[in-house]
């Protein structure tokens, strides 16, 4: 199944990227931390502070290997660190097309300050967090997608069109 699946660090897009694309493409709109704590009846930082970061991640696995049985096409946005796992890279190449929205680390900022729901955010400088997390991150993004799109300064609408133009084979990817 050739879903469309974006990766991208918190705060890149994913989400909102991600619902108004299905939107225009008429699919279903999938996201993994959205699963999850349906499927565990309780919300992310939860899970973290109760069964800690490795069960999180073990749960994104488990996700991803139940979208593969999936027999509608879809637009799937993943959890930022969800492809930092080699299995997690190898299972979301099998899904689809991995494209990767990208933001400089002035636009997290601006996007993830005051935020309370993402764990490995809290405690510490934003920025520094971010900076420290986007060199572990960067190059297995870059590694997983078939193309990145730039999300800064742009309007939604402007990324979706840019997303399906690539999807619709306008520009190869
Ligand atoms: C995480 C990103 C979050 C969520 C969890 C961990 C990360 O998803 O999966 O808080 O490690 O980058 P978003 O990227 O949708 O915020």
């Amino acid at each position: 199944m050739n879903h469309i699946i974006l990766i991208g660090f918190m705060g890149a897009g994913k989400t909102s990227v991600g619902r108004r694309l299905a939107k225009v493409l008429h699919l279903d709109y999938v996201d993994t931390d959205d699963m999850i704590e349906e499927q565990q009846q309780m919300q992310i930082s939860v899970i973290f502070a109760k069964h800690g970061e490795p069960y999180f991640r073990d749960l994104e696995t488990d996700v991803l290997k139940q979208l593969q049985k999936a027999d509608d096409r879809k637009v799937i946005a993943v959890g930022g660190g969800l492809p930092v796992r080699e299995e997690n890279r190898v299972l979301l190449r099998e899904l689809g097309t991995v494209i990767y929205l990208k933001a400089e680390v002035d636009t997290l900022v601006g996007r993830l300050s005051g935020d309370t729901t993402r764990p490995k955010l809290q405690g510490g400088d934003l920025r520094e967090r971010i900076v420290t997390l986007m060199q572990e991150r960067e190059a297995l993004y870059e590694e997983v997608a078939a193309c990145e799109i730039r999300t800064d300064r742009k309007r939604l609408f402007e990324v979706v069109a840019e997303i399906t133009e690539k999807v619709n084979g306008k520009q190869s990817l």
